[in-house]
């Protein structure tokens, strides 16, 4: 079989929509809380550690790798609020679940008073020894992807201060005072793309943009409060490094995003993938789309069932990337996870 391949030119091979000799995979989040030796990690350095020290970042980003022959890419071992961080809003835990940003952007000042864009790459310089210390050990066997949270999902939690129910904060912002919601997207953007691109330095062979509160926007206003920005990221990275955008709840944004500048749209799991590439047309790789509640499930075989309909669906169709439709979650059984991966490797 001429296609047979590694690891990596696999998953690289999809984000270009060429022929693949079986589809890749790899799981949102999948460094993490099932993970027992995740777990055992973060109690002996903490969360904190496991992110800024560059060893034990790479090391919760190996553990997956480790654990699953299967997977076809490593996803670097760190948070979207990396960002924030590095501008001046740093971020914890609240008890109970859920973040606390240190403060909450409320104000033209506190806006103004962030960092600078440039000055990020010195900042997040953790992550890119932790990307190195990777690629170091991965060589060229998998994948290795980088990622930021787009401009949109970050001011989310800047603005209104952390995890939030309600979202009034950030919607009057950007329909109350565009300007200077225009000003924050800028310093975002820009210190988005910074990230992107030290990580790309750094051995990252594709980006993730993780949109993940995509679906607070009206549709109208879609392209004015997230698109636009992500635009201005993917413009600012080198031609020929996969740009994957996770839309959560706006795959029919498809063709738009495409547009934009992604090469692979993540694909959440309330869209049929086939409806999702009948928008997009080929030229636009698809990525997902399993609910990650599936594995929580007790029954390995309706994991394998599930899994299937999805292979099924997307069978013959080049530009493919098996994933979930949202980042496995803290109770997810990694069995589960071993027999979906078993289940793409046979296909
Ligand atoms: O995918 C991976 O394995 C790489 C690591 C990764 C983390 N966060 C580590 C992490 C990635 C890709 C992220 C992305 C991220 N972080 C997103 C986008 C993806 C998504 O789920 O939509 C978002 C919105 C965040 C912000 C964030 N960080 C949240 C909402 C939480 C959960 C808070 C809670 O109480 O559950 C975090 C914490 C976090 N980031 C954890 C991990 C493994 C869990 C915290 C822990 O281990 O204690």
């Amino acid at each position: 079989m001429g296609l047979r391949s590694g690891a990596r030119e696999r998953f690289l091979s999809a984000c270009l929509g060429a022929p693949t000799d079986r589809v890749p995979a790899w799981a949102m989040r999948q460094a993490g809380r099932y993970l027992p030796e995740y777990r055992a990690l973060k109690e002996k350095y903490g969360f904190s550690a496991l992110v800024h020290e560059p060893e034990l970042a790479a090391e919760a980003t190996l553990q997956p790798i480790r654990r699953f022959s299967e997977l076809d890419a490593a996803i670097l071992f760190n948070d979207i609020l990396s960002v924030p961080e590095a501008l001046g809003q740093g971020y914890a835990f609240r008890d109970g679940g859920g973040i606390a940003m240190d403060f909450t952007l409320d104000s033209a000042e506190k806006i103004r008073a962030l960092g600078s864009p440039e000055d990020v790459p010195a900042r997040l310089d953790f992550a890119a020894r932790a990307l190195r210390l990777v690629r170091a050990e991965l060589g060229g066997s998998r994948a290795l992807l980088g990622f930021a949270g787009s401009p949109w999902t970050l001011a989310v939690y800047m603005v209104e201060g952390g995890s939030a129910r309600q979202f009034a904060k950030i919607k009057r912002l950007a329909a109350e005072e565009p300007a200077l919601f225009d000003a924050l997207m800028e310093k975002l953007s820009d210190a988005v793309a910074a990230s992107l691109n030290l990580q790309i330095s750094a051995g990252a062979d594709a980006v993730q943009i993780f949109d993940s509160w995509a679906a607070l926007c009206p549709a109208a206003e879609y392209e004015r409060l997230s698109l636009r920005w992500m635009r201005r990221i993917a413009a600012a990275l080198p031609v020929g490094v996969p740009v994957i955008v996770f839309a959560k709840g706006m795959a029919h944004f498809a063709r738009e995003i495409a547009d934009a500048g992604a090469q692979v749209l993540g694909v959440d799991w309330t869209r049929r993938l086939s409806d999702v590439r009948r928008i997009a047309g080929p030229r636009l790789a698809l990525q997902g789309n399993l609910d990650p509640a599936v594995l929580c499930f007790s029954d390995e075989r309706a994991v394998r069932s599930r899994v299937r309909g999805i292979l099924d669906e997307m069978r013959g169709e080049r530009g493919f990337i098996f994933n979930l439709g949202h980042g496995i979650s803290p109770d997810a059984k990694p069995e589960n996870l071993a027999a979906a991966l078993d289940e793409i490797a046979a296909a």
